[in-house]
């Protein structure tokens, strides 16, 4: 294994080693330092209403189920069967009704996950078959909490609070919650899934990336520009793919704010008025005017943020309403799965309009997400050639300004998200504290339950 010298020699100040993209034995200990420590977005509590349904997901290399218990609890455990290690329940969203039950020999649990039974029990007799010993249950991942009905869990038994975790980003949860005059949102419809053939970084880094908007998306922001000039008008479906097109000068003055663990946020990107801009942001307005008070309601809407990161997780949008939630494969593989929300309460031409942003934005069919998709798959496959070894993140360097809890860029251009990105990767990655404490039930060759001495 790669020593901390060697790992701590691929990040500098101003550039990153290119294997960082390509290793696999890079992607293979990042699975356990990142994936295995850090607080990861499984789900929203929405996804499971009632009592035995579930959600499935992964927190890197591990497949996990979410699950809602008897008595209302959201639990999250491996999905795994401890007779054989087959997965209890297929990838998606169900319901197991009362109890987990294997589809391989039947044993089943409670949704705790704890042993419930298995058939033909005295064929267990005189063994070391024990339903009370968590060796016969399924094993819950270390710790869960939720934020605002946002669920995560760690894999680490210690190491600080979710609260902590998030630091300056829960902000973006709240917004997103507020924008319901409950104060409450859920995922509705089903989820878009696009597979990248790129490693998981990328994502991140381009999540900020104002350098690359009028390049990259040169095909649909012209497109959307002559479409409008053809019509005679900019109607949102266009506008906001034309945004794209905006000059270097504007993109320039956006602020980029980078929080400790990766985390961070673009402001300044949409209309400052964008609260009573259009009817959709009209009704709105009056509705949470009418749950809040319009100084209240005026913040709310103003909040004028863009692709929030949670470095890790993926990225929620507080004004579209969603969450981009970031799957590592591979070394070369992404899985970006984008939930949509209802803000509950709220006129419902406001989920249209996210489903409408997401639909031509973000969707596998969009007219701008296949650009992305284009160019990660290009700087995977050029680092994986002998043209070079290094990865630029030069621009701003040194102008940025550090705040208590991190940085704030001074021109909108600064690659600081990166640079932020990569302090925090190095952070994980140089920790070489033993991992996964809670794995001490397991048992010895003598002890296992079907191949007893
Ligand atoms: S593998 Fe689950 S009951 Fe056998
Ligand atoms: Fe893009």
């Amino acid at each position: 294994m790669m020593n901390s010298e060697a790992l701590a020699a691929l990040i500098r100040p101003d550039s990153v080693h290119k294997s960082v993209y390509t290793d696999p034995a890079i992607f293979a200990l990042e699975m356990e330092r990142i994936y295995g420590r850090a607080w990861i977005y499984v789900g929203h509590e929405s996804q499971v209403p009632n009592s035995g349904d579930f959600h499935t997901t992964r927190i890197g290399s591990q497949d996990v189920v979410m699950v809602r218990g008897q008595e209302g609890q959201v639990k999250v455990l491996y999905n795994r069967c401890p007779h054989k290690g087959a997965k209890l329940v297929a990838e998606g969203d169900g319901c197991v009704g009362k109890f987990f039950r294997c589809s391989y020999h039947a044993w089943t649990f409670k949704l705790d996950g704890t042993h419930l039974s298995a058939p033909l029990r005295p064929g267990f007799e005189g063994t070391n078959y024990n339903p009370a010993s968590p060796e016969f249950s399924m094993r819950p991942v270390a710790r869960v909490d939720q934020y605002r009905g946002f669920v995560f869990a760690s894999q680490s038994p210690e190491g600080i609070s979710l609260r902590e975790f998030l630091g300056g980003v829960a902000s973006s949860i709240d917004n997103l919650c507020d924008r319901s005059p409950v104060g409450e949102v859920e995922v509705a419809g089903g989820v878009f899934r696009v597979q990248q053939p790129s490693n998981w970084k990328v994502f991140y880094e381009n999540l900020h990336d104002t350098m690359h908007a009028r390049v990259t998306h040169e095909s649909s922001f012209v497109a959307a520009r002559e479409e409008a000039e053809a019509i005679g008008e900019m109607p949102f479906e266009l506008l906001i793919q034309d945004a794209n097109g905006e000059p270097y000068a504007f993109w320039e003055k956006l602020e980029l704010r980078a929080y400790h663990r990766g985390h961070g946020y673009m402001e300044g990107i949409f209309d400052p008025n964008a609260a009573t801009r259009d009817p959709v942001s009209r009704a709105h307005f009056a509705c949470l005017t009418e749950a809040y008070g319009e100084d209240r309601a005026r913040d709310i809407l103003g909040m004028n943020r863009h692709n929030t990161i949670v470095y890790g997780s993926g990225s929620p949008h507080t004004v579209f309403q969603q969450f981009r939630v970031i799957r590592p494969l591979a070394v070369d593989r992404t899985l970006v799965e984008i939930q949509l929300f209802r803000c509950k309460g709220a006129p419902p031409e406001v989920y249209d309009r996210a489903l409408t942003y997401a639909n031509l934005i973000n969707s596998p069919s969009s007219n701008v997400m296949p650009d992305d998709v284009e160019v990660y798959r290009r700087c995977q496959e050029g680092n994986n050639t002998f043209g070079g070894d290094w990865v630029s993140l030069h621009r701003y360097l040194g102008t940025d300004r550090t705040l208590p809890d991190g940085a704030v860029s001074t021109n909108g251009t600064s690659e600081l998200p990166m640079r932020n990105q990569f302090a925090a990767w190095r952070d994980y990655m140089l920790d070489d504290s033993p991992l996964h404490p809670d794995t001490s039930t397991t048992t010895t060759a003598t002890e296992c339950p079907h191949h007893a001495a």
